[in-house]
């Protein structure tokens, strides 16, 4: 137990899904899981347990940002015995080569947080996805014919950002191809404690275009990528 999770040691599998939003985590394990069980409801950060074709999985929410995934996550690392973390989220594409509704695997995610700023001193830590995670994505994409990139993500501490369109330019030049909200802390701690990590996310919207994805092909994309995650956990 923790201040911020009621499940005991062994409550987790060794490979958790980890969706921003509760609810999410609560589909997932209802639409996915075979005989899942809740393992947290504290904050009503949902947190599930279950099998996937046979295999122990767990489902976490994280919340919305990095110091609520870093958390989650570091008590999932040190606590719960964590050694596969997958995010599953959304993310806002920043060059119109990256369509809503593809997939981004965040080879590396850049930051505006101050996070690591301390405990990196005097260094600028670049975050980085597990390697083998990042290859069987990619063969999983490219085996389902998926439309997918492999790039830069930036985990912003800000959603609403006064110019969308321009905000992110400098980091777009330099091989960012998303915006989200969490996967910067995931890589660090995933790292500091010898574990794998790696976030999936669907393009939801695009920043410079100001594309929205509907609600029907919004569940519909979140399913691949939740079946993608399911399928590389494990591996
Ligand atoms: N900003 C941050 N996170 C996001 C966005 C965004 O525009 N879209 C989806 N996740």
């Amino acid at each position: 137990m923790t201040p911020h999770n009621e499940a005991k040691k062994g409550d987790y599998a060794e490979a958790v899904l980890l969706p921003g939003d509760p609810l999410r985590a609560e589909w997932i394990a209802d639409t996915f899981l075979d005989d899942a069980r809740q393992v947290n409801s504290v904050r009503n950060c949902l947190g599930y347990t279950g099998y996937w074709h046979g295999n122990p999985v767990s489902v976490q929410a994280t919340g919305m940002g990095q110091p609520s995934t870093a958390i989650y996550v570091h008590e999932l690392l040190n606590v719960y015995g964590a050694k596969t973390l997958i995010r599953v989220g959304t993310c806002g594409g920043l060059t119109t080569s990256v369509k809503v509704r593809d997939i981004v695997l965040g080879i590396s995610a850049s930051t505006d947080s101050a996070m690591n700023n301390a405990p990196f001193a005097p260094y600028s830590y670049a975050p980085f996805a597990d390697f083998d995670l990042l290859r069987s994505a990619v063969k999983y994409a490219e085996s389902q014919m998926l439309q997918h990139h492999v790039g830069g993500l930036v985990s912003s501490d800000t959603f609403y950002v006064d110019d969308p369109a321009t905000s992110y330019d400098v980091l777009a030049r330099h091989g960012v191809l998303a915006v989200e909200m969490e996967a910067s802390t995931l890589y660090t701690l995933a790292a500091r404690f010898k574990a794998r990590a790696l976030a999936i996310c669907t393009v939801s919207d695009c920043l410079v275009t100001g594309k929205e994805i509907d609600a029907e092909k919004r569940q519909s994309s979140l399913r691949t990528m939740v079946e993608m995650a399911l399928s590389i956990a494990g591996r």
